[in-house]
């Protein structure tokens, strides 16, 4: 079995932080996003694993490599323009051959086993097996219509309600799915879309199987999903010290803490909280709960709960930040010297700010 991740794309919903880096590339609980899919592949037994890049591809031969730091072989397949989910499924064939193989959406993070599934689909002889899970916004998803345990209609984002099972962007398929994609025309949104290519299986009598989802799912789309993921996967979070807390720090909860991170007298961590290398938490600091810290970040003054800082960045202020993703390098100072004259920003395209 072979394993595709995508991680092409245009991330147009997280702008400002997709301008200058690739969105599968943004930390959840301190682990680049893409990876979360990665591992579910390698954990499946899967030891080829093709990875589709589009033109912003920051980072993500700088994780992987050519996979034999993890134990796999990492093929990577350029798929310039997104033009769909069965676009990349279609430009990999000559890499997938004529094995079966699981795609994985890189901005998808699943907490139930795929490994499981895969096993199944391998024993089971089905053309297709999808994920399903129950979501409150159909809406916004592959949705698929389920009768006496069958699936009998799969429909991409649906303006009239079908049904509440979603697909989760994970796909067990069989090279039977090649010809059905070259038949596909490009759907409204010009891409030639996975949920399609699996209706059309359907109708030319393919065995679909499927799972629904007992755990969480996330599409990370949306700076929203992030944070929500960031919570989802802190939850199972063990504590583990690397670096040092000074007496006198108040702390609850699960924490996790890398080489060199310091934590001053005075500060508060709540946890679950993750914070990287070579950080540093200020005497009057409140760190979390849920907050993921990347590494040589500084967190002087400031209260931040539910939030992703990523590496590099000074937050000195009185403030209290909450429900926050701060990109890279970035500060955030206190105006309490200039507030009088008025506040002062270097802010990006795209940027949100409340005051
Ligand atoms: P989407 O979330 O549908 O698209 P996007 O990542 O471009 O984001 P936005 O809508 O904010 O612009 O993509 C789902 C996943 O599949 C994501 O991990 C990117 C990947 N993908 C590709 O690799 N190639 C494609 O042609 C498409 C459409 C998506």
């Amino acid at each position: 079995m072979k394993g595709l991740l995508l991680a092409g794309g245009h991330g147009t919903r997280l702008r400002p932080l997709t301008y200058t880096g690739n969105k599968h590339m943004l930390p959840i609980a301190n682990k680049p996003m893409l990876m979360y899919g990665f591992d579910q592949l390698r954990a499946s037994g899967i030891k080829e694993i093709g990875v589709i890049l589009g033109p912003l591809q920051e980072g993500i031969i700088d994780a992987l490599g050519d996979g034999s730091k993890f134990g796999v072989q990492v093929t990577y397949i350029a798929q310039p323009e997104p033009k769909g989910i069965a676009h990349a499924v279609l430009i990999s064939q000559r890499f997938l051959g004529d094995s079966p193989f699981i795609v994985h959406l890189g901005d998808n993070l699943l907490k139930d086993n795929i490994p499981e599934f895969a096993h199944e689909f391998l024993r089971s002889g089905a053309d297709a097996s999808v994920i399903l899970t129950r979501v409150k916004d159909p809406e916004r998803f592959g949705v698929v219509l389920v009768e006496r345990g069958r699936i009998v209609k799969l429909v991409e984002k649906p303006k009239q309600y079908i049904s509440n099972l979603a697909l989760a962007g994970v796909y067990f398929l069989r090279p039977t799915i090649f010809p059905v994609i070259e038949k596909l025309k490009p759907s409204w949104r010009n891409e030639l879309e996975i949920t399609d290519a699996i209706q059309r299986l359907l109708d030319v009598g393919g065995k679909i199987t499927y799972h629904e989802v007992s755990g969480w799912w996330k599409d990370t789309g949306r700076p929203e999903d992030i944070l929500e993921a960031n919570q989802l996967v802190l939850k199972d979070l063990k504590t583990s010290i690397g670096g040092m807390i000074e007496e006198g720090v108040t702390i609850s909860g699960e924490m996790k803490l890398g080489e060199g991170t310091v934590v001053r007298s005075g500060a508060t961590l709540r946890g679950p909280v993750v914070i990287g290398d070579h950080s540093e938490i200020g005497n009057n600091a409140s760190v979390g709960p849920n907050t993921s810290l990347g590494s040589n970040v500084r967190i002087l003054g400031a209260k931040i709960e539910n939030s992703i800082v990523l590496d590099g960045t000074v937050i000195d202020c009185s403030e209290r930040i909450v429900d926050s993703i701060i990109g890279k390098d970035s500060r955030i100072l206190s105006s309490e010297a200039t507030v009088s004259r008025g506040r002062r920003f270097v802010v990006g395209e795209s940027t949100f700010v409340t005051l």
